[in-house]
């Protein structure tokens, strides 16, 4: 089968999952399925699953889906329903939506903030990918109108109000329950975990550009500017392991009380996972996957670090770090189909206990540990920002053939990845937008806007 025949059918895969209220495109379900095996809200736009999808249609041209999206999820925010006898706070964004006919057979959207997700997460993520894609929406099309009107303003500044309003923090990193971001279910993610606070940044830094610099908006934007750069350097030093860091944390002292105290954290050494020792080879390194009192996750998640390489929250020789970890460890966090979510996957007890038991999550499978082919545009972005064009065009080719073949399962299962996911979907949108977006990322001279977009200097 041709590199051609792949993509073709990655775009009528994507062409074929538009949804439409009255008549006009406003997004993409996650995936196409006849099977019952799967899960109902598959049918229904994921904000998260959207944004590959609105990248590939920037890229075309096809700009009117995109705007009608973020509008469509501007005004479903301010229509929260009440969940289970408390007020919504304003800023927060759904998870998904659908339209259903109502009665009259009028066309009706129906948004879910978690009140009917599995678990009744709250997506923390949403506003933040909103963010984000409505920045390159504005610097790819020109169209900057749409985000000065007072809806956009208005709607931006809830955002902002929620995102940084003062809660139990003790440090720069937002604290979120678990479950709140592409992790959608209890995996230990609940804290402060990486992948939240890269795109905490990504969004904090899209709003100095979107927000008007007016009176109004003059508060604000100086909370954003000032907790961006706290943030920075927080994840930059706290967040980060390499080999002088593992030693410093091996031969921590304990029980450090008052201002000086060096294990900040209060971090037992006895912590560190066995796997770690002998992994970390001299020159490579990676944000750890969460941190607070007492506990470091040593677990790779890979959407947080390679979210920090694009949006430059690593520092230049932090992200080459990072993708030369990923270039030597290969077969373990790239594998047959690229790649990890997260490394390793946690068993026995300690998937018990973290998961609740939880048999979608079982060792290497999904969230724990499965390799998911959506994360190969943030690889592909991430190389590229670092001067590793060479590991987006392997991880590129590698998944090409075999994700068509499999008819662009959602994840894959095993240490390798080598086995199409027991629960996977197929006709997951976002595997096929995802391959379309790195592949465009490396070859196409349409993608620079993006790329310049995407990857903030
Ligand atoms: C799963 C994923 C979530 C995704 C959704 C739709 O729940 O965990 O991140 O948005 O499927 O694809």
């Amino acid at each position: 089968m041709s590199k051609e025949t792949a993509f073709e059918a990655a775009y009528k895969l994507l062409n074929r999952s538009i949804i439409r209220y009255q008549g006009e495109p406003i997004g993409t379900v996650a995936a196409i399925q006849s099977s019952s095996l799967v899960a109902v809200n598959y049918a229904e736009c994921f904000v998260r699953d959207f944004v590959p999808s609105a990248f590939v249609f920037l890229m075309q041209g096809e700009t009117d889906i995109v705007r009608n999206f973020l509008k469509t999820v501007l005004t479903l925010s301010a229509q929260q329903p009440v969940m289970r006898g408390h007020d919504r706070a304003m800023g927060l964004m759904p998870a998904s939506f659908k339209v259903v006919k109502d009665i009259d057979n009028n066309d009706r959207i129906v948004a879910d903030f978690g009140e009917r997700a599995i678990g009744r997460v709250a997506p923390v993520d949403s506003a933040m990918w909103w963010m984000i894609l409505l920045r390159v929406y504005v610097v790819t099309t020109g169209d900057q109108a749409l985000a000065h009107s007072p809806e956009f303003q208005q709607g931006m500044r809830q955002i902002l109000q929620l995102y940084l309003k003062e809660s139990f923090e003790t440090s720069p990193a937002m604290l979120v329950p678990d479950g709140s971001f592409m992790i959608d279910r209890r995996m230990g993610v609940a804290g402060h975990p990486l992948e939240i606070q890269s795109l905490f940044y990504g969004m904090l830094h899209a709003a100095q550009d979107l927000l008007i610099a007016n009176k109004e908006n003059e508060t604000l934007l100086a909370t954003a500017k000032y907790r961006m750069q706290t943030l920075l350097s927080y994840v930059r030093f706290y967040y980060w392991l390499d080999i002088k860091r593992l030693n410093e944390i091996h031969r921590f002292g304990s029980e450090e009380f008052g201002p000086d105290a060096k294990n900040l954290h209060n971090i037992y050494p006895e912590t560190i996972p066995d796997w770690i020792d002998g992994w970390l080879p001299e020159g490579m390194g990676y944000f750890i996957g969460n941190l607070g009192p007492g506990r470091m996750d040593f677990r790779l998640f890979s959407s947080g670090n390679l979210l920090a390489v694009m949006f430059g929250l690593a520092t230049e020789d932090q992200a080459e770090q990072i993708m030369q970890l990923y270039d030597h460890h290969w077969d373990d966090l790239i594998g047959n189909m690229p790649l990890k979510l997260v490394y390793p996957a946690l068993t026995g007890k300690e998937w018990s206990m973290m998961t609740g038991c939880d048999p979608k999550n079982v060792a290497w499978s999904y969230h724990n540990g499965g390799n998911w082919p959506m994360l190969i545009w943030m690889f592909a972005g991430a190389a590229i920002r670092s001067g590793r064009d060479d590991l987006a065009k392997k991880a590129v080719s590698q998944a090409m053939q075999r994700l068509h073949q499999d008819e662009w399962a959602e994840y894959y299962d095993g240490k390798h990845g080598d086995l199409i996911g027991r629960r996977a979907n197929l006709n997951q949108v976002w595997s096929a937008t995802s391959l379309i977006v790195a592949n465009d990322l490396i070859e196409s001279p349409n993608s620079m806007v993006l790329s310049e977009s995407l990857i903030f200097y």
